[in-house]
């Protein structure tokens, strides 16, 4: 039986991916960003997942306005980077887990979700930023370390989906993988947010106080959090905020108890407060990899930095 074993938070800041690429990672500024990430790649290489499936949402690089699936779910062998003006990341080709991914499809279909399947997609600094932050720097040539299953949700264009009806996919995700009979170790990402807005009167907002209650209660009241209202997304953590949504969908795939194993968090990385966590799934260390993620998780403990 396939376990989600862990879920990982990260925001997806493109200046981030554009750090990486023109090797200012060791620019004091950047370098504060990066720090907190060592960690995070180090557990990542502990836990070696079999696949990983990204929530993130598309920037209007695969979709446009034309088209705008609320949830769209990567079932092709690959997904290559898109260009987003300045020709594609230096980033290798993502490649998928087709028949994982046509299995979640399936049953989260059947559980009335009603799912956009997409067989060709390219992915944009959502996904790849993300992977960058906890898989390092990876050129062209190379592979990311495990198969991607990407979620793209739409938080760019109103209306989005509700941060209930997110945390609800995510529980059904749970089932779906569940009940794939392959032995897979699966981690899911939700990445965006944290709190930002980027345009408008209120461009430049922040509010660490929200964004630091957000990460809290993903351990300890996420049933709370998924009843968070979009306008207060909104208001407190700015436009772009919004994109926080997605990470209930994470946290709604870890099942009733999941324990926090590390976080980081800065401000601001371009207009945008970094937020990031891992969080283990309870029931998941019962019954997989328990030693596997209880050495990562001491590992990850021992030098954390908490910034609570
Ligand atoms: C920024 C953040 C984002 O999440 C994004 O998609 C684009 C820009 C920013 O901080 O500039
Ligand atoms: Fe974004």
């Amino acid at each position: 039986m396939a376990k989600i074993i862990a879920g990982i938070g990260s925001s997806h800041v493109p200046a981030i991916g554009a750090a990486i690429d023109n090797n200012k990672m060791e620019e004091p500024y950047w370098k504060r960003v990066f720090s907190g990430f060592e960690r995070s790649q180090q557990w990542m290489r502990d836990i070696k997942p079999d696949v990983a499936i990204v929530v993130y949402n598309d920037h209007a690089s695969a979709f446009s306005t034309d088209l705008i699936p609320t949830f769209a779910l990567g079932t092709a062998t690959e997904f290559p980077p898109a260009d987003e003006g300045w020709g594609p990341r230096p980033v290798p080709v993502a490649k998928g887990h087709p028949q994982l991914a046509t299995h979640i499809a399936q049953s989260v279909i059947l559980d009335e979700f009603d799912l956009t399947v997409v067989n060709k997609m390219e992915i944009d600094h959502g996904l790849t930023v993300p992977l960058n932050l906890l898989c390092g720097k990876i050129p062209p040539t190379g592979h990311w370390p495990f198969p991607i299953i990407p979620l793209a949700v739409n938080v760019v264009m109103y209306p989005p989906p509700t941060g209930h009806r997110c945390f609800m996919l995510g529980k059904a995700i749970k089932k779906a993988v569940e009940s794939y009979p392959e032995d897979l170790r699966v981690v899911i990402f939700g990445t965006g947010g944290l709190s930002h807005q980027i345009s408008g009167p209120r461009a430049g907002l922040i509010n660490s106080k929200w964004d630091k209650n957000f990460l809290d209660n993903l351990s300890k009241d996420p049933v709370k959090l998924s009843k968070i209202p979009h306008i207060d997304y909104m208001r407190e953590a700015g436009a772009e905020g919004i994109e926080m949504v997605m990470w209930l969908i994470m946290r709604g795939a870890l099942g009733e108890k999941a324990d926090e194993v590390y976080r980081f968090y800065t401000v601001p990385a371009s207009n945008t407060a970094v937020g990031h966590i891992i969080l283990s799934a309870r029931d998941a260390k019962a019954k997989a990899g328990k030693s596997k993620m209880k050495r990562a998780a001491a590992r990850a403990k021992a030098d954390v930095r908490k910034s609570k």
